[in-house]
């Protein structure tokens, strides 16, 4: 099958190399020439463990190649995946539907041939329908140039894997026609026994936004618990464990600390509440402001601890910060706790410094007035307070003892609740971290 991934970014680029590795013909299209140049080439513009060897793969076997010409994607494929991103429109909770629709006003015109056109990206519920009508309108081949929505749960830093080997295949028509071409497109997923929940257009966008409200309102609910513990002198690990054992509960996404991040959850819960309020239903999804609200708080209560740890003033205080990526295996800083807290902690008049293993970079160019080190000792070097708030596992690795000498004053606290703090206390450092007890 011949198939096109229009958006290469962090989702695109690993699907269009994904539906490479099932051996179908694939065209990568982005407005980024730099990117596509570079993708053409086999160099990856993300961080994403696996991604360079599936791309190089199917580049030279000849499935994969890339461009920056809708027109040309039009010619090219019989299924025409959309990726953009669907970023908060600024000033609103809403989601900004500019890159979708510029891509199908490109795309459209060009269609001459019947295909279909499948939306990934995560839009509001109704998108599908009105994008049905649009491309009906602009398209030479009417409604044979079909829309159906598939939509994808990658997590960043698992990219490769979710794409290969899915928990789950979710694919919305509105005919049994598309239902079969995306029957052939995955057969190797649901060869494999992935299980595929066929459905509507409008069930399958709303199934994403509510994965994702559920995962977000679990680690808020998590945190909230953890403030709890924090006002009781009770402590969120053991209780976060008994609470996982449960098993109608679970113990993912029950990990407490400095909340959720990166460039999906926190604005698809924002998007999901505007929508909810267009279609007179925002009462039902009132709790994901508290949600919000709680993952808001989380930051700040990290940046407080800090501050209450070094006897309440952070002028002038010299603080390590361990991370900025939004989560570890990733470079991504979109919406990053850690970054957030970081320029926190800045603002407040402290002289931060700032380590990450694969996001200096691009945590550079989001907070330039930070400081950063390449390596972790120059980080931790003459600090006063360390801070963790990326759980790399380099970090988790960190050999207490042989660092304690590098700080001026040997302290740390564990804002992601991933250290073993008992060794660090072991080894003569003042600990604290989120939701446990002083000792
Ligand atoms: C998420 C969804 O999981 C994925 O299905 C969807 O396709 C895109 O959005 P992603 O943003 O890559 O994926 O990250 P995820 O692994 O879900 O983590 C989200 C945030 O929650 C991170 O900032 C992470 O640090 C935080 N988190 C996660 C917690 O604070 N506590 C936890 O217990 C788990």
């Amino acid at each position: 099958m011949r198939i096109t991934v229009i958006g290469t970014g962090y989702l695109g680029a690993v699907h269009a190399a994904g539906m490479a590795e099932f051996g179908h013909e694939v065209l990568g299209v982005d407005i980024d020439p730099v990117k596509i140049e570079r993708l053409s080439q086999g160099q990856t513009t993300i961080f994403e463990p696996g991604f360079p060897e599936l791309l190089r793969r199917n580049i030279d076997a000849g499935r994969l190649s890339f461009s920056t010409s809708l027109e040309e994607a039009a010619a090219f494929g019989d299924v025409h995946f959309i990726c953009v991103g669907t970023p908060q429109k600024p000033g609103t909770n809403a989601a900004d539907m500019k890159y979708i629709d510029a891509v199908i006003h490109g795309l459209a015109p060009h269609l001459h041939r019947p295909c279909l056109v499948v939306g990934k990206s995560t839009v509001p519920v109704g998108t599908a329908r009105r994008l049905a009508r649009l491309i009906s309108e602009l398209s030479p081949v009417g409604a044979e140039a079909e829309v159906a929505w598939n939509p994808e749960f990658l997590r960043e830093g698992f990219a490769v894997q979710d794409t290969l080997q899915p928990d789950r295949l979710v694919t919305g028509t509105a005919s049994s026609r598309a239902e079969l071409v995306l029957k052939d497109v995955y057969s190797s997923v649901i060869d494999a026994g992935t299980p595929h929940i066929a459905t509507d257009l409008a069930t399958a966008e709303l199934v994403k936004v509510s994965a994702n409200a559920f995962l977000a309102t679990k680690i808020s609910f998590i945190n909230a618990i953890s403030e709890v513990c924090e006002a009781a002198g009770a402590d969120i690990m053991p209780l976060a464990a008994a609470l996982g054992h449960d098993s109608r509960i679970g113990p993912r996404f029950l990990v407490p600390g400095v909340g959720f991040g990166g460039g999906c959850l926190p604005k698809d819960i924002r998007a999901f509440m505007a929508r909810a309020e267009e279609l007179g239903v925002s009462e039902a999804l009132d709790f994901l402001r508290n949600v919000d609200r709680v993952n808001t708080n989380s930051r700040h209560n990290a940046v407080d601890l800090a501050e209450t740890m070094l006897e309440d003033s952070l002028t002038g205080k010299r603080i390590a910060v361990l991370g900025a990526a939004f989560k570890p295996n990733s470079d991504d800083v979109r919406d990053s706790p850690a970054l957030h807290v970081a320029q926190a902690l800045h603002e407040r008049g402290a002289n931060v410094r700032v380590h990450d293993p694969e996001a200096i970079d691009n945590a550079r160019a989001a907070h330039p007035a930070l400081n950063y080190a390449l390596d972790i000792d120059k980080a931790i070097e003459g600090s006063e307070l360390v801070v963790h708030l990326t759980e790399w596992p380099v970090y988790r690795q960190l050999d207490p003892v042989s660092v304690v000498g590098l700080a001026s004053v040997p302290r740390i606290l564990d804002a992601r609740n991933a250290l073993d703090i008992d060794r660090w206390r072991d080894a003569g450092w003042k600990v604290r971290a989120m939701g446990r007890p002083v000792r």
